[in-house]
């Protein structure tokens, strides 16, 4: 069935009339801009910028140019083949760049080197046949370019192309072992691997010299090697050493089976291919490696000069959100010499950059709502406390400029991107992009826009941390609904960055005050309030949004909450069931589910064990009524369901089978109390197509709106 694009903004726009509101297909439609990647001299930048026309259903990609120096921003091409570019060849402005075709059209992509200043004299120097992608490249000392790029491959180590691979008779697949499938794709035969080729120089440019090298396809014991790790990897799961001769990548622990854990390792390898006695940098027990090192591993990263490599790693072997820890080693196989730095500070790091000088790695934290920058020296022992230099937002990507300062793309609740560079000390030296000032769609959102409370509660013994999101000509003296949103995750948080699929500012700009708090089990304010949620899914969260609601109705004079209506998404969605059949759930006037937990008996139809496993505090045994598996379970409290309740479940969401939704929505059904149920065959856990998220958005809101009364529809459906 497909709407007609008229109904959906009627629908949409029946909240009352407001200032400069951002809508759902403003949002949708918006700019989308991709992470600033410097030219080597730091004198510009480039970035992608992607349109979306609601009228003719296409995105359109270009790609901007930025000069650091004035601020000027202009189209450097339109020219939407070019899907990667990386800075490397004889000039500072020399790209080798991926274009997503080839001269075969077979599903393959090409590479091509150019001058950035001259894209109309680009050279064909590679047809590839499959699509490879996540480049990477450095010049040798040879002039010729060292390249890293990733694709599925067979475990004979040949790259899988889909378009050209021969279809079996028969679609069935058969397996022996758990983990079948995973976040929306049904595992085969193929996994990813990093692979390597030399374009030589000869006169006058480059050609492909010999075949690809797979580095990872083949290693085998319990499991086989996969980099970059699927669903989420990509070209941060490897590296190239500036020289050219060694690759770093990691991949899930090869001795233990993939279901249950989330160890990974970090691999040195030579970038000629030869892996005889490839070993782990961060091997589990090896005498160099602290005992406790034996969970997931993230970013590895050469120095400038070669001579180490940083990565994080957790210690938990099936958390995969414990605390990551910064690690330095020698980029020596001889002796990797692992090092932690500041290995006692209560974050989090996920990101990192290298210093010019290599004595200091920046890493990005989640930190009090925010994911800010610090700095952290290679002489940090164990007590090293960072300071930020930076304060709001997110980053997408961080990068050290020659002169040292730090060029940072990011993102906020007021503005889907900003760049600017921060010096070391944490000086802001030039804005370059705040998307909120440019982009119509978003005009008049800023900071004002966005506030935050602290609250007590009782499950720890911290303080309680919520974002409040204010409508577009918000007015203290006036009342609003509450609108309550719980985050997934449950480890996770509500950051100050911008979301395409839950905007802060697209639902208060329905007419709502926007309450998003960060109970127990949210990242940034240390471990333990992140550790404490684990068999705890149904009390320390749930008290913690009690007191929040509360807070709220004796705090916040401007919030209407007798009107108010809550949301949530994956464990956000879980939460929402869980409310449903408690008191809590008797303060709102309807919820929404997006991809929850209805039945936590089933968890076991998710394929990662190790969070089933970590959260329930134990794996699943006899169901008794000990067990969390039990104890924590929504659908025990069915008697009490009673508020109207709007459910999402896609099709493609295989860590929350779709039978979640639908039996929330049976259940709702058979109880008489209103309900709808709305599926995406074609989205997993997130909805992504903007046409769905736009149907997604306007159907929802028909729902709560109803409900809130800001709406004077005569029905909820
Ligand atoms: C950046 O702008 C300055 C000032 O207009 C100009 O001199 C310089 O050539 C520009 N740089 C690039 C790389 O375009
Ligand atoms: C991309 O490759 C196609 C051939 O597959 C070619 O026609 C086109 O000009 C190329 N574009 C760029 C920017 O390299
Ligand atoms: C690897 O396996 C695939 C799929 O079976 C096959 O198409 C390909 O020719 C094989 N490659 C080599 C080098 O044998
Ligand atoms: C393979 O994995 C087992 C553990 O399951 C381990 O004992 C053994 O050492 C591994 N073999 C190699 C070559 O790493
Ligand atoms: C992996 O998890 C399954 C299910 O809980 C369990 O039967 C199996 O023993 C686990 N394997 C290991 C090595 O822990
Ligand atoms: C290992 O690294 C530490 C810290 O950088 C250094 O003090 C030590 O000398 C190194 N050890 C070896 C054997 O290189
Ligand atoms: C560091 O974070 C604090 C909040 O903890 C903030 O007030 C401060 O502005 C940040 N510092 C910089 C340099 O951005
Ligand atoms: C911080 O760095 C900026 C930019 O390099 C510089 O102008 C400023 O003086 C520095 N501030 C301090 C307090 O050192
Ligand atoms: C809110 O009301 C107070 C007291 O009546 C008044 O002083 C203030 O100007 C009002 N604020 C706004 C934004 O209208
Ligand atoms: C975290 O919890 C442990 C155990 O309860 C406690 O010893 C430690 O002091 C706590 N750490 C912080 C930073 O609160
Ligand atoms: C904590 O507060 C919640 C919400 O008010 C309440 O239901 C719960 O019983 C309290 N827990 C304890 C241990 O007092
Ligand atoms: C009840 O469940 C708990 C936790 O899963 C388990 O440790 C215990 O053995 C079970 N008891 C019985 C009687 O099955």
């Amino acid at each position: 069935m497909k709407f007609s694009l008229g109904t959906l903004v009627v629908a949409a726009s029946t909240a009352l009339p407001l200032i400069n509101a951002i809508t759902p297909d403003g949002m949708l439609a918006a700019p989308r801009r991709g992470a600033a990647v410097a030219n080597p001299s730091g004198e510009f930048a480039v970035y992608t910028n992607t349109n979306y026309s609601f009228a003719t259903g296409h995105a359109t990609t270009i790609w901007e140019k930025l000069n650091l120096t004035s601020g000027a921003i202009t189209t450097w091409t339109t020219d939407s083949n070019i899907s990667e570019v990386v800075f490397v060849g004889p000039t500072n402005t020399s790209i080798l760049y991926i274009n997503a075709t080839n001269e075969e059209g077979d599903g393959g992509v090409s590479l091509y080197t150019a001058d950035a200043n001259n894209l109309s004299g680009a050279t064909l120097v590679a047809s590839l046949p499959a699509p490879y992608q996540g480049l990477k490249a450095v010049a040798t000392g040879s002039g010729d370019i060292h390249f890293l790029v990733y694709s599925r491959a067979y475990p004979n180590g040949t790259a899988y192309n889909p378009d050209t691979a021969e279809e079996a008779p028969s679609t069935a697949r058969i397996y022996t072992s758990i983990y079948v499938r995973h976040w929306d794709y049904w595992l085969d035969e193929t996994r990813n691997g990093v692979f390597g080729g030399i374009l030589a120089a000869g006169n006058g440019g480059h050609s492909l010299r010999g075949g690809m090298t797979n580095y990872v396809t083949g290693m085998c014991n319990v499991t086989c090697a996969e980099s970059p790790v699927q669903p989420f990897g990509g070209n941060g799961d490897y590296d190239i050493s500036p020289d050219g001769n060694s690759v770093v990548f990691l991949t899930k622990n090869i001795d233990l089976p993939l279901a249950n854990f989330t160890s990974s390792q970090v691999y040195l390898v030579p970038f000629n291919g030869s892996r005889t006695n490839a070993r782990p940098i961060n091997k589990i027990g090896a005498p160099s490696v602290p005992p406790a090192a034996q969970g997931a591993s993230a970013a590895p990263t050469f120095s400038k000069d070669g001579s180490k490599i940083a990565y994080f790693q957790m210690n938990g072997i099936y958390y995969e959100s414990d605390r990551n820890i910064l690690y330095v080693a020698d980029a020596n196989p001889a002796a990797f010499n692992v090092t932690a730095l500041a290995g006692n500070w209560d974050r989090s790091p996920d990101q990192l950059a290298w210093s010019n000088d290599g004595n200091t790695i920046y890493v990005a934290a989640p930190d009090l709502g925010r994911e800010r920058i610090f700095p952290i020296p290679l002489s940090a022992g164990a007590g090293y406390k960072p300071t930020n230099i930076t304060n709001e937002g997110v980053p997408a990507l961080f990068n050290t400029l020659p002169n040292g300062n730090i060029l940072v793309s990011d993102s906020k609740i007021w503005s889907s991107r900003d760049v600017y560079s921060v010096a070391p000390n944490g000086t802001v030296v030039q804005t370059y992009l705040q998307s909120n000032l440019v982009d119509r769609a978003l005009s008049g959102l800023g900071p004002q826009d966005v506030s935050e409370f602290y609250f007590s509660s009782n499950s720890t013994q911290i303080d309680i941390q919520s974002w409040i999101i204010y409508p577009a000509g918000f007015d203290p003296n006036k009342t609003y609904p509450l609108c309550f949103i719980v985050h997934g995750g449950p480890q996770g948080a509500h950051f100050n960055s911008w979301s395409t699929r839950w905007n802060f500012k697209v639902w208060a700009d329905q007419g709502y005050v926007v309450i998003a708090p960060n109970p127990t089990a949210s990242s940034g304010w240390g471990q333990n309030l992140t550790d404490a949620v684990s068999g705890h899914w149904g009390d320390y969260p749930y008290w913690d949004l009690v007191h929040a609601w509360d807070y709220v109705n004796s705090s916040l004079p401007y919030v209407d909450t007798v009107r108010g209506v809550a949301a949530g998404a994956s464990f956000g969605g879980y939460m929402m069931n869980w409310i449903q059949g408690h008191p809590l759930g008797r303060r709102f006037n309807a919820l929404v589910t997006h991809d929850g937990v209805t039945n936590s008996l089933a968890d076991y139809a998710s394929e990662e064990l190790w969070f089933i496993n970590h959260d329930n505090a134990g794996i699943f045994t006899s169901p008794n009524e000990t067990s969390t598996y039990y104890r924590w379970n929504p659908i025990l409290y069915y008697e009490n369901w009673a508020t109207p309740h709007f459910v999402v479940h896609n099709d493609l969401d295989f860590r929350l089978p779709v039978s979640e939704g639908i039996m929330l929505f049976n259940m709702l059904q058979v109880k008489g109390v209103p309900s709808k149920f709305l599926n995406f065959p074609d989205e997993g856990h997130w909805v992504l197509n903007r046409e769905n998220s736009l149907v997604w958005h306007t159907e929802i809101f028909k729902w709560i709106n109803y409900y809130s009364g800001l709406s004077n529809a005569t029905s909820p459906y």
